[in-house]
C-alpha cells in the first residue's frame, strides 16, 4: 500500500513557507493516498514550552490542517503524544541509529547552537523519534520542505539498518525480506524552500525575531499587505525568464511564493510580469496572497474558538491511528525477541 504521513510542530507562528512547503501539499495529496497529519507534540518539548501555550498551539495547528482542506474523515489528524507507538518505537530507533548519523544532522548544530552541552538529549535524538512517527505507520512517501531532507535520509538509513540487522527474524517471523519501507520524501513545487522576506538567504522561519520576515497564516490584510510591501528587493525590473533569477534571491523567493499561491509555474508567472517593476508585482502579490489566506485565517480562528470540536477530531484520529501503530509494534517486539501478550 502507499501511505503519506507527515508532521508539524506546535510551536506558534505557523507561516507561509509552513503552509507551501508542507499544509498546502497535504491537501493534494488525499485523493491518491490514504494520509495521515499529526501534531507532532512531542517533539516540540525538545526545547522548553510553556504548558498552556503548547495545548493552545496544538488546537492551532490542528486547525490550520482542517482549515486548509484537510479532510479528517477520509484521513487521519491527530496528535503524536495520544499513540504511545511513536515513543516505543523512538526507543528502538535510539538502539539502532549510531551516534556518528547523529552528529551529522546541522538541525540539531542550529538548534543546539554554541552551547551544546546545555541541549536536551531529546533535542540530539529528535531524528528517531520523527523516523519513529513515519514508520510506525510504514508510510511510503513524506511531503516535506526542503529543510527535512537530511532528517529524510536518516529515516531511510534507520529503516535500512533495522532491515538488515534483523534480516532472519523478519522473515521467521513472515514479513519476507524487509519490514519497513524506505520512505520517499516528496519535495516539490516552487515553495520548497521560502526564504525570509529581509533575507534571502535566510529560510522562513518560526523563531525568526522579526515579524516582518514571515506571513503568519494569522495575519489579516493589512498586516499581509504591509509585510509584502516592505519585503527586501533588489532594484532592477522581474525578468522574463527563470534563468534571470539566478543570484537574485529575494527576486526569486517572492515569484516563487507567487507561483506557489496561484498553483502556476514561476516561469509562466515570470511569462507575465518580465519587465515590470516590483512595486507592481508586489501588489499583485499582496492581492493575491490576501484572497488565498484572508480565508483560511478566519476559519482557523472560528475553529481553535470551538475547543471542544478540534480536540475531538484529534481523539478520534489518535484511536484510528493507534490501531495502526499498535500492530506495528506487535511486529517490532516478535522481529526484536521480546515477549509479549497474545
Ligand atoms: P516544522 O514544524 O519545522 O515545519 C513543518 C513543515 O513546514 C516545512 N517548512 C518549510 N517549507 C518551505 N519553506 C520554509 N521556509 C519552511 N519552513 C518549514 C517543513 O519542512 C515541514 O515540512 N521535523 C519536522 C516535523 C516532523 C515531521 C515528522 C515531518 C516530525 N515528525 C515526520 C515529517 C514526517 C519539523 O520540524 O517541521
Amino acid at each position: 500500500g502507499q501511505r503519506v504521513f507527515s508532521g508539524v510542530q506546535p510551536t506558534g507562528n505557523l507561516h507561509l513557507g509552513n503552509y507551501l512547503g508542507a499544509i498546502q501539499r497535504f491537501v493534494g495529496l488525499q485523493d491518491q493516498y490514504e494520509c495521515i497529519y499529526c501534531v507532532v507534540d512531542m517533539h516540540a518539548i525538545t526545547v522548553p514550552q510553556k504548558p498552556q501555550e503548547l495545548t493552545r498551539q496544538i488546537r492551532e495547528v490542528t486547525a490550520a490542517f482542517l482549515a486548509c482542506g484537510v479532510d479528517p474523515r477520509r484521513h487521519i489528524v491527530f496528535n503524536q503524544s495520544q499513540v504511545s507507538g511513536h515513543a516505543e518505537l523512538a526507543w528502538v530507533f535510539n538502539c539502532v541509529a549510531r551516534m556518528g548519523w547523529l552528529n551529522r544532522m546541522t538541525q540539531f548544530k542550529e538548534k543546539a547552537g554554541k552551547d551544546r552541552e546545555n541541549a536536551s538529549v531529546g533535542l540530539f535524538t529528535y531524528p528517531d523519534l520523527m523516523a519513529a512517527d513515519i514508520l510506525v505507520y510504514r508510510a511510503t512517501h513524506v511531503p516535506v520542505g526542503e529543510d527535512q531532507k537530511q532528517h529524510m535520509e536518516l529515516t531511510r538509513d534507520i529503516a535500512q539498518k533495522f532491515n538488515n540487522d534483523f534480516a532472519e527474524s523478519i522473515a521467521r517471523n513472515g514479513f519476507g525480506e524487509t519490514y519497513f519501507p524506505l520512505a520517499e520524501p516528496l519535495i516539490q513545487g516552487p515553495a520548497r524552500r521560502v526564504m525570509s522576506l529581509r533575507d534571502g538567504a535566510k529560510k522562513m522561519s518560526k523563531s525568526d525575531p522579526s515579524d516582518y520576515s514571515r506571513i503568519n497564516l494569522s495575519d489579516g490584510p493589512d498586516a499581509i499587505a504591509q509585510k509584502v510591501r516592505k519585503a527586501k528587493t533588489d532594484a532592477e525590473p522581474l525578468p522574463s525568464e527563470e534563468a534571470g533569477l539566478a543570484n537574485r534571491p529575494e527576486a526569486d523567493n517572492l515569484v516563487g511564493i507567487y507561483a506557489a499561491l496561484s498553483g502556476r509555474a514561476k516561469a509562466d508567472v515570470l511569462s507575465e510580469f518580465g519587465g515590470s517593476q516590483f512595486s507592481i508585482f508586489k501588489t499583485a502579490l499582496v492581492d493575491l496572497s490576501v484572497a488565498h489566506l484572508g480565508p483560511i485565517g478566519s476559519e482557523m480562528q472560528r475553529l481553535v474558538a470551538d475547543g471542544h470540536y478540534i480536540d475531538s477530531v484529534l481523539v478520534d484520529g489518535a484511536n484510528r491511528a493507534r490501531v495502526l501503530a499498535d500492530q506495528t509494534m506487535r511486529d517490532v517486539k516478535d522481529i526484536l525477541g521480546f515477549i509479549r501478550a497474545r
